[in-house]
């Protein structure tokens, strides 16, 4: 187990350089399973949980490599099903599901567990593909789906907020191998199943719509093999931008295609925070950005990212005035609060509304990382705080962010990672 020290309280300027996005990867790494030929994917970012899709594609017989932000697989001759023990350990395992079944006509799953953001349904993955006329029903603990022949269908995909990603990504993936044309309505218009179905129609699939919330996909007998660049990290890219303007530096994004970023930019600029694109570079002007009080919702795309709301309210702690942080996909997506207190925020929880006021001076402290999300910001947090903070539960960070502390050394963090000492079989405190 290892521990993060941070010396916050440094000025952070310069450049970043903005990976693959980990939410297209895995879905498209998933997907490599609808054909037997080879599958290219650049721009693959270098992640614990891109490993782990690698290593799950691995035990059902696939070849997997992976160097140099390249990751190839061949599904020539797969079986078996994924384990218990293995899929608890990421939810977008579940990926595995609408690929496995178009391939095999069989499989049993464990659904993927719950994890610190709650409850995490599936009902919709299984709505949609039983439209599909796959037989689904769960045994010991197993979801057990079988479909001799998948065939097309009109399905919706509309949850109580938008529709989930994950469950389209499923349902897609199915009906490129069905026989006859789907229709998906409510399907998420997330980018990254922008960029899978992309990616599908290099391998033969035909779709129609993408980017939209109605997808119409015509079934095809085969897909083959294809190469294809994942879009950048959206998710990280917004990371780094909140960090520039909490920390009022200088830093210069690569360029995202705006339309990537959604809502989390117009707020922002709305808030009087200061943006320049020059060449391949989307600088943010924290320097110069004074930016005013915020009350935001999170919403599917292209609202405003759920993934954010965590890395927003430490934001939100050094805008002067009160600013609130709305989440509606994930109600209990509020693991962050407790520690950003801790390091002195001024947050009050009304229902699933965060109310912050600042602006705070924080100071360092020992805090515990629950989930990947909250990780981005309570490192932010430390980065910002006077003294030194000591950020234990990395491992989560280590999913989502590639080289995360390289980067933020490289803008002028000061920050190193040391092993935690373990005594007497319990860690060291
Ligand atoms: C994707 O998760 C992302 N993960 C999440 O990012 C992201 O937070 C989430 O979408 C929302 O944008 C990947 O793409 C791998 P959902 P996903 O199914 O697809 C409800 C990160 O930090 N729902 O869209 O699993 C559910 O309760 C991760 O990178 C149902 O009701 O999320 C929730 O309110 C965390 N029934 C909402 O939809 C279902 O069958 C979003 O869930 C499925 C979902």
């Amino acid at each position: 187990m290892q521990e993060v020290i941070i010396q916050g309280g440094r000025p952070l300027a310069g450049k970043v350089s903005i990976s693959g996005a980990k939410n297209a990867g895995l879905p498209a790494l998933a997907a490599s399973l609808l054909t037997d030929d080879f599958v290219t994917i650049h721009r693959m970012p270098d992640l614990k949980d891109i490993r782990f899709m690698g290593s799950l594609l691995e035990d059902l017989g696939c070849e997997f490599s992976f160097q140099d932000g390249t990751a190839c697989v061949r599904a020539l001759a797969i079986g078996g099903n994924p384990s218990y023990e293995r899929v608890q350990q990421m939810r977008a395992s579940i990926c595995l599901l609408g690929p496995l079944i178009a391939r095999l006509k069989r499989v049993n799953m464990p659904p993927p567990g719950g994890c610190v953001l709650g409850q995490r349904p599936i009902d919709l993955h299984l709505h949609g593909l039983t439209a599909l006329g796959c037989e689904i029903f769960i045994q010991n603990g197993l979801i057990c789906a079988s479909a001799n022949q998948l065939k097309g269908a009109t399905v919706s995909m509309g949850g109580v907020f938008g529709s989930t990603v994950t469950g389209t990504i499923n349902v897609i993936c199915a009906a490129t191998l069905a026989n006859g044309t789907t229709i998906i309505e409510n399907a998420a218009r997330e980018p990254e199943v922008a960029d899978l179905c992309r990616m599908l129609v290099k391998m033969g699939a035909k779709i129609d719509g993408i980017g939209e919330s109605t997808l119409t996909i015509d079934g095809v007998e085969q897909l083959h093999g294809a190469s294809h660049e994942l879009i950048p990290d959206r998710i990280e890219f917004g990371t780094f931008l909140l960090l520039a303007l909490a920390g009022r530096g200088k830093l210069e994004l690569t360029k995202m295609d705006a339309a990537l970023c959604g809502a989390i930019i117009d707020a922002l600029a709305e808030s009087g925070a200061e943006f320049e694109e020059i060449g391949n570079f989307f600088i943010v002007h924290g320097e110069r950005s004074n930016l005013r009080p915020m009350h935001l919702e999170t919403l599917p795309f292209p609202g405003l990212p759920t993934d954010l709301q965590a890395p927003l309210c430490t934001l939100f702690t050094q805008i002067c005035g009160e600013s609130s942080m709305l989440e509606n996909i994930y109600p209990d997506r509020f693991t962050h609060v407790g520690e950003l207190r801790r390091m002195g925020a001024d947050i009050v929880m009304d229902g699933r509304r965060a109310v912050i006021r600042g602006a705070t001076h924080l100071s360092g402290a020992p805090v515990m990382i629950p989930d990947l999300r909250a990780g981005a910001c309570l490192y932010s947090a430390a980065l910002l705080a006077r003294g030194e903070s000591i950020l234990r539960g990395i491992h989560h960070v280590d999913r989502g962010y590639e080289i995360f502390d390289e980067k933020l050394r490289k803008i002028g963090a000061v920050l190193q990672r040391r092993e935690i000492m373990q005594k007497d079989g319990c860690e060291k405190i």
